[in-house]
């Protein structure tokens, strides 16, 4: 019988310094034990399998197999800009957005998750300084945090600092600033939308910083109620005239409205921007594979909206049902977002409890699971918060898990 080697890692003294900021967050770790049938989960923040057009994606792929000219451009490498007639649909939805564009403002990604490592890749140097909100989405810190650079906080609502107060951090810090980052739409974690105004003095500091905005729409089509905000790409398009003068990178995705699984998003920029990623996508990827962005194209031509119609309604009903179960079991002290769309609510806790702590006991003692907010603050502060997502339990077990929750909160 043969023993495993002992697990060393002779190549460790060789890594790159920003190997050392990559790290498995504890959280993940933690979230890898729940996948038990018993436990209530509110952690994963992951799109319902429910919703998934299986009939419309299983004939888009079927098809294109039948047609053998179709068959060899979907399994042959491609362009890296995209697949030409899913960049002239995600044209035609940016211009429904209020963002006149062309085929040349548009790069496809693996999913907005490659967007955002793009710009983290070709925006910062080292110590250089990345505008965040807090908490703010972990995806994101995991993406710029490879490029080693600083975070400082922004404040839509509450105003944020002057540009020479971040300016001057940023250079104490040993760089400049790099860009704002925003989750403006139901954002992840905390499910709130940020209101025109804000995004107004959003794109006013950015001006003032001269850095681009990374504006991260991931959850925006998924409103139930309220008044639609225009997305701040809009709103810089009509400040400025022209996509090509805009300071805004618009990420979207198909992840939270059609389905992950085919890794299907897109940056929309100034065309000089669009062409540096495109160099980028091709040193990472080449491209997108074809056969996804084909059977992407015609299941968005066929079902986009009442795809997201399905989405809403469904979401929205959970929405409800967390906020009623919130508002009839947890104690006094406990306070929690009411989002008009997404995926999220986000609690915060008094200021003894801690939310990692808490965890434990959840899923040891009550079986419900969720994700404890500090892994949402560049900082690591924010020990009293949790996020909670209602996208995967049906509504009956979102009240339970919340009644059995608040009791331990209690
Ligand atoms: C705010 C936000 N941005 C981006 C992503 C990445 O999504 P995808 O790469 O599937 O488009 C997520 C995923 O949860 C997210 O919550």
């Amino acid at each position: 019988m043969t023993t495993a080697p002992a697990a060393t890692n002779e190549f460790e003294p060789r890594y790159a310094s920003r190997a050392s900021r990559m790290k498995a967050s504890e959280i993940r770790e933690l979230l890898k034990l729940l996948d038990q049938p018993d436990i209530i989960s509110f952690a994963g923040g992951i799109p319902d399998p429910a919703l998934f057009p299986n009939d419309v994606i299983g004939k888009a792929y079927a098809d294109i197999m039948a047609d053998p000219k179709q068959a060899a451009s979907g399994l042959q490498y491609s362009t890296s800009e995209g697949y030409p007639p899913l960049v002239d649909w995600i044209v035609g939805h940016m211009g429904r957005l209020g963002v006149p564009c062309t085929r040349d403002n548009i790069v496809v990604t693996n999913g907005s998750q490659q967007a955002l490592e793009f710009l983290g890749r070709l925006l910062l140097s080292p110590n250089d300084t990345a505008l965040v909100t807090a908490p703010t989405y972990l995806g994101a810190l995991q993406a710029f945090s490879s490029y080693e650079p600083r975070y400082d906080t922004l404040t839509p609502e509450k105003g944020n600092r002057t540009p020479a107060s971040y300016t001057e951090a940023a250079a104490a810090g040993g760089g400049s600033v790099k860009f704002t980052y925003v989750v403006p739409d139901f954002g992840n974690p905390t499910g709130e939308t940020i209101s025109q105004a804000a995004r107004q003095s959003l794109l006013d500091l950015s001006a003032e910083l001269d850095c681009p905005v990374l504006e991260d729409t991931a959850y925006a089509a998924l409103r139930f109620e309220g008044t639609d905000v225009p997305c701040m790409q809009a709103m810089d398009v009509a400040r400025s005239g022209h996509i090509d003068r805009s300071r805004v990178a618009y990420l979207g995705t198909f992840s939270k409205t059609l389905t992950p699984g085919l890794r299907v998003g897109w940056i929309c920029a100034s065309a000089a921007l669009i062409r540096r990623l495109v160099l980028i996508k091709q040193a990472s990827d080449l491209n997108c594979a074809a056969i996804n962005q084909m059977v992407m194209h015609r299941v968005a031509t066929a079902c986009y909206a009442e795809q997201v119609q399905k989405a809403r309604a469904l979401y929205r009903g959970r929405r409800d049902a967390m906020l009623a179960a919130l508002a009839a079991h947890m104690p006094v002290g406990v306070t929690w977002t009411k989002p008009e769309g997404g995926l999220f609510v986000w609690v915060t806790l008094p200021p003894h409890v801690d939310g990692a702590a808490l965890l434990k006991r959840a899923v040891a003692e009550a079986k419900v699971a969720f994700v404890p907010g500090h892994a949402f603050y560049a900082d690591g502060s924010g020990r009293n918060t949790m996020r909670l997502s209602y996208s995967l339990p049906s509504e009956a077990k979102i009240a339970d898990g919340i009644a059995r929750l608040a009791k331990l909160v209690g």
